[in-house]
């Protein structure tokens, strides 16, 4: 594996490896603090293309003034050992100086999407996510990029953008990889202490609940709705921030469930911030 930290020599290895005839290029953008949701991405793509490019960069533009910015886990030398042994070509590792100088100027922004979910409490959110996905895509111009469905909303936006800006790359969703009670992984799983720990098993709870309930036949939104935040409401250390139950292109409420729904919760247990969802179809 071969680690690049600047953009130009990111540019370079990666047209190296494409310019190898027939070669398909998979990259994995992630902000590093890695865990299996994220190897499963990387499993994907190698199994999806010949070669793999995975980039690890706290994006400082997707936090807000009040975010965990200066806490978020910080790794390297676990991530690139993780990355190497998963069998990643080239690992991009840029400092916060090389992505953004100075005098950087530009936010992309999809409009009326990137308002919706987390990003109506996070805003100016997913315009850094689409900021920094452009311009990493930009760099990489890999033939796919693989992205969590944990992130549903981030999915959708960075699917949206991809094809509003034509965008010549394939946009693949990796399913959420979850312990084994049931909590959904994320880099953030790590600010929980013990017993947070345990209350956050709620929010995968409530999820589970509501799919069985749609498998038995109830699609109306607003009942399923009340179903999981009764169940959120078990754990009163667990503040519910949003149940929602949307389209998963357009991120907008649906009044049932009889097409393929998004079902997404998000929720503060102590200071931190998680969230989770499952698709269902009535
Ligand atoms: O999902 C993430 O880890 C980040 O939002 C991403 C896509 C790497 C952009 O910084």
């Amino acid at each position: 594996m071969k680690t690049l930290t600047s953009i130009a020599g990111m540019r370079a290895a990666c047209r190296g490896l494409r310019a190898q005839s027939g070669s398909r290029l998979g990259f994995v953008p992630t902000m590093g603090a890695l865990h299996d949701g994220h190897l499963s991405l990387v499993r994907k793509a190698r199994e999806q293309c010949d070669h793999v490019a995975v980039s690890i960069f706290v994006n400082p533009r997707q936090f807000g003034p009040n975010e965990d910015l200066d806490a978020y886990p910080h790794t390297p030398e676990r991530d690139a050992d993780m990355l190497r042994d998963s069998g990643v070509d080239l690992l991009f590792l840029p400092a916060a100086a090389e992505m953004y100088h100075p005098d950087f100027s530009t936010t992309l922004t999809v409009e009326g999407l990137s308002g919706r979910l987390c990003g109506a409490s996070r805003p100016g959110h997913f315009s850094g996510v689409t900021t920094v996905v452009a311009k990493l895509l930009n760099i990489v111009q890999p033939d796919q990029a693989f992205f969590g469905q944990k992130d549903a909303a981030q999915a959708a936006i960075i699917r949206k953008m991809a094809a509003d800006l034509s965008f010549p790359v394939e946009i693949t969703l990796g399913a959420i990889v979850r312990e084994p009670d049931g909590l959904a992984m994320s880099s953030r799983n790590a600010y929980l202490n013990p017993e947070q720990r345990e209350q956050a098993r709620v929010l995968s709870r409530c999820l589970q609940e509501v799919d069985l309930l749609v498998a038995a036949g109830v699609a109306d939104s607003g009942r399923l709705i009340d179903a999981a935040r009764k169940t959120l409401a078990l754990e009163p250390g667990v503040q519910v921030e949003y149940v929602a139950i949307v389209d998963p292109d357009t991120l907008l409420p649906v009044d049932d469930v009889s097409r393929r729904t998004l079902v997404a919760v998000a929720a503060r247990v102590g200071t931190t911030r998680l969230i989770d969802n499952v698709l269902v179809k009535g």
